[in-house]
């Protein structure tokens, strides 16, 4: 197929951005795909930083990791993403190569557990400033279940309003599949236009 689905273009266009032994944070860990995705891109010299407020998700990522022997890239945080400025080591901010959301949530877990716009456009803030110039910071929406149009309302909204000085930003959508999941890519540019 030559239209990308949107899982495949994000990480199409965040492998870009890392190289080998970058830094980059999964803002919301899940079943660990996108940790997994991260881990390979940074290689055994690179570090992924992952959060998530469920137990199970950081377990069931752990055990991902560990089945392909790459979980010391990894550092799995208990923790909200709008924390994140908490947890990671002060002296990788502005160093953040990537930083994945995949809003919603958790496959085959508790669907009442969502994103939500109050803490999730924090985090979007927070993880601006973390982002290397060149970096990219991706969000996956959904729309298919409770409160996800309207998060993913905000996130468009807050998405448009970055300033075009210093943040490049697209969004990619399937216009003919009603609820299907689309992309927001936000590059922050090595040298303001
Ligand atoms: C759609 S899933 C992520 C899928 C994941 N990226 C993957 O590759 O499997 C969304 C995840 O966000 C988590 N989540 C919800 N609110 C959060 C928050 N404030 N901070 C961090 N994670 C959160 C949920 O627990 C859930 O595991």
């Amino acid at each position: 197929m030559i239209v990308p689905a949107v899982l495949s273009f994000s990480h199409a266009l965040v492998r870009q951005a890392i190289d080998e032994g970058g830094i980059a944070v999964d803002a919301t860990t899940g079943n660990g795909h996108d940790t997994q995705f991260l881990a390979e891109c940074v290689g055994p010299a690179g570090k992924v930083y992952a959060f998530d407020i469920q137990q199970e998700a950081l377990a069931r990522t752990k055990q991902r990791l560990n089945e392909r022997g790459i979980a010391n890239r990894v550092a799995l945080i208990h923790a909200g993403h709008h924390e994140m400025d908490q947890y990671l080591p002060v002296e990788i901010r502005g160093k953040l190569q990537a930083v994945m959301f995949n809003l919603g949530y958790l496959p085959h877990g508790d669907p009442t557990v969502i994103t939500r716009p109050e803490t999730t456009l924090p985090a979007l803030e927070t993880a601006t400033v973390w982002l290397t110039p060149g970096g990219v910071l991706s969000v996956v929406l959904y729309t298919g279940h409770p409160g996800g149009p309207e998060e993913a309302e905000h996130v468009l909204q807050w998405a448009q309003s970055l300033p075009p000085k210093t943040f490049q930003v697209m969004h990619y959508q399937l216009l003919n599949r009603q609820q299907a999941p689309s992309l927001v890519l936000v590059e922050k540019r090595k040298q303001a236009a």
